[in-house]
């Protein structure tokens, strides 16, 4: 077991450009066993879709928006990382981190504001080539929560697969 409760932060999402990838932030903290994402821009359909699939394949995994980024990470009750690829590789932090309680982990849109870079404990890298914030959050989170995603029950669940090795089995 891992006693790391980790939250995320999503910085700068733009509402028109960034739908789907934002989705896929969200779904791969839920996936891998964040307890929930903050944005800090309120998009309904965004915030719906990540409430419909919680609301079918369970869990309590949250979606919450606030109004100030810089008064979460400031006020975060725990250790803040923000991924970057400037930042320092994971695999050297991670010891340390791994002895916290809780973490906030940001990752970015486009351009972060360089503030972040200032205001977090640590900022960490996974590869120093330029990625995707889907892989590198599902990368810091699997090798921090010791691959959660393939072991994680989601509870009150309506929809859940039956693993097999052809064709598509639910119950
Ligand atoms: C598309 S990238 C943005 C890159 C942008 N050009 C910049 O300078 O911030 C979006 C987010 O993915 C994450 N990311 C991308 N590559 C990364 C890497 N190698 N290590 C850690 N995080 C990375 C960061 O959180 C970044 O804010």
């Amino acid at each position: 077991m891992n006693g790391v409760d980790v939250y995320v932060l999503r910085l700068g999402h733009r509402a028109e450009r960034d739908k789907r990838i934002s989705t896929h932030v969200a779904l791969t903290a839920r996936a891998f066993g964040a307890k929930g994402i903050f944005f800090d821009v309120f998009d309904r359909n965004l915030f719906e879709s990540v409430e419909d699939v919680v609301s079918r394949w369970g869990g309590d995994f949250f979606i919450r928006h606030i109004h100030s980024w810089r008064s979460l990470v400031k006020n975060f009750e725990g250790k803040t990382v923000h991924l970057t690829m400037y930042g320092m590789p994971l695999t050297e932090k991670m010891e340390e981190l791994k002895k916290c309680e809780r973490i906030l982990v940001t990752v970015g849109a486009e351009k972060v504001p360089p503030e972040i870079y200032e205001i977090s404990d640590y900022n960490i890298s996974i590869g120093t080539q330029p990625h995707s914030e889907v892989a590198a959050l599902a990368v810091f989170l699997d090798r921090i929560l010791n691959g959660e995603v393939f072991r994680k029950e989601f509870e009150n669940a309506r929809t859940r697969i039956i693993p097999s090795n052809r064709g598509k089995k639910i119950c």
